[in-house]
């Protein structure tokens, strides 16, 4: 932090070797390290200045993901990073406390990226979750989690063939660059901040033994409320932090189990997606006496709702086909350009029988209603990636503030990053 009181940080893209099976190497890529990144923390009102240096040798981005940041210093596909390059982002944090997460948005070359290990967390803090009552202490009772689905070749490397028509779907869970991850737990709570940071994975979570546990915050921040579930869908790029109870000495595993209702998807599609896999994620191991954590309070933080009468644009978006309106992403092309200041409402629709979700730079959303019902708990806070199951007509409200660009646009596309590299992608202004 500098007389100013900006806070500095410095990243590197670079390549490096990690023992994420144990035992064996396998090359990987990561941020000031062999693979993914640092956990980047800052406050709500304080600026953050970044020195981002690329030591690998094709071009690269870091985006911001979730992250409320002028369009120039967004990390999409127009703020490239040439090999040997340096990029310098600073904004000041103007959200809710939220787990963000940053990573790679070179056209065409995101998923591979992001597969090899360049992705990191973003933590964002402010007044209202220092004054709620949930685990706090990083790292002992409130730990990160990256999610990554992989695949191996016999000697090790990452295997980056037969892709999937969702990109590729790996039969063995990564989870904070290791296979087999299981984590000690002194507390009698854990807060879990879990990202999907898979390519193509859509994870139900659940623990192994089917317990509940409380949803606290979703992509944007805190839930008004949290929410008794017992499983959870988590698509590529969602975030979700959940607070799970344990027991003295006795084991459990969080999961991912076949997505309830096959994720609204045909058999034929669910299998071929991983919807109906079984795959471990990360094993509790509680000691045989743990410290007490005060229970999850009842109510969390104050959601001000959009309001949808106040909307001055509505616009649609078909998913199919690598396109979003019959359209690929076009770096050329502006799709349309929003009014600071105003709210929208999108209608979002997946038109083909394949999985896909959604997700919008620079605003945090509000999900209206589902084919015209009110969202499940999961989906009533702020959101920035929503999954859209076949069909499903899903009505989100964004208001888009502060920042404006005559040139530098922001992006929307489906966060399945083979689609997005394949063009899934469109572009607009803030006017
Ligand atoms: Cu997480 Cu446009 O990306
Ligand atoms: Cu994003
Ligand atoms: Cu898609």
């Amino acid at each position: 932090v500098d007389a100013a009181g900006t806070r500095h940080f410095a990243l590197t893209a670079g390549t490096g070797s990690s023992e994420v099976l144990a035992g064996r190497t396998t090359a990987t890529w990561g941020f000031n390290g062999s693979m993914l990144g640092p956990t980047i923390r800052a406050r709500r009102g304080e600026t953050v200045a970044f020195a981002i240096d690329n030591a690998l040798s094709e071009p690269t981005s870091v985006h911001w993901h979730g992250m409320h940041v002028p369009a120039r210093y967004d990390g999409g596909p127009h703020q490239a990073i040439e090999p040997g390059a340096r990029w310098e982002p600073t904004w000041t944090v103007n959200q809710p406390g939220a787990t963000l997460w940053y990573h790679p948005h070179p056209h065409g070359s995101t998923e591979k990226h992001v597969y090899r290990g360049l992705a990191g967390l973003f933590l964002v803090d402010d007044d209202v979750t220092d004054a709620i009552d949930l685990p706090k202490d990083y790292g002992v009772d409130d730990i990160p989690l990256i999610v990554q689905d992989k695949r191996f070749t016999s000697d090790g490397a990452l295997d980056e063939s037969d892709p999937t028509d969702v990109g590729l779907l790996g039969d063995t869970v990564v989870t904070n660059g290791i296979a087999g991850a299981y984590l000690p737990v002194t507390t009698e709570l854990v807060r879990l901040r879990i990202l999907n940071g898979s390519g193509g994975r859509t994870y139900n979570l659940a623990f192994s033994d089917d317990r509940e546990f409380r949803l606290v915050a979703t992509d944007g921040g805190l839930l008004s409320a949290p929410a008794a579930l017992r499983r959870l869908l988590l698509s590529p790029g969602e975030r979700a932090e959940i607070v799970v109870a344990v027991r003295g000495g006795s084991d459990v595993v969080l999961r991912s189990v076949p997505a309830d209702d096959r994720g609204g998807l045909d058999r034929t599609a669910a299998t071929q997606f991983g919807f109906t896999d079984t795959l471990d994620i990360l094993e509790l191991r509680p000691e045989r006496t743990l410290a007490p954590s005060t229970a999850v309070p009842s109510v969390l933080a104050p959601i001000a709702r959009l309001d949808p009468a106040t909307a001055v644009a509505e616009r649609d978006f078909e998913l199919q086909w690598f396109m979003i309106n019959g359209a690929q992403m076009d770096m050329n092309r502006i799709d349309f350009s929003p009014t600071v200041d105003t709210t929208e409402i999108w209608t979002v629709r997946n038109a083909d029988n394949w999985p896909h979700n959604f997700h919008v730079h620079d605003v945090q959303f509000q999900v209206l209603d589902i084919d015209g019902s009110p969202p499940p708990a999961h989906l009533t806070g702020w959101k920035d990636t929503v999954y859209a199951p076949p069909g499903r007509r899903i009505r989100l409200a964004l208001r888009f503030t502060e920042y404006t660009d005559p040139a530098v646009p922001y992006m929307f596309h489906c966060h399945l990053l083979l689609h997005e590299d394949q063009g899934m992608m469109g572009q607009f202004l803030v006017l």
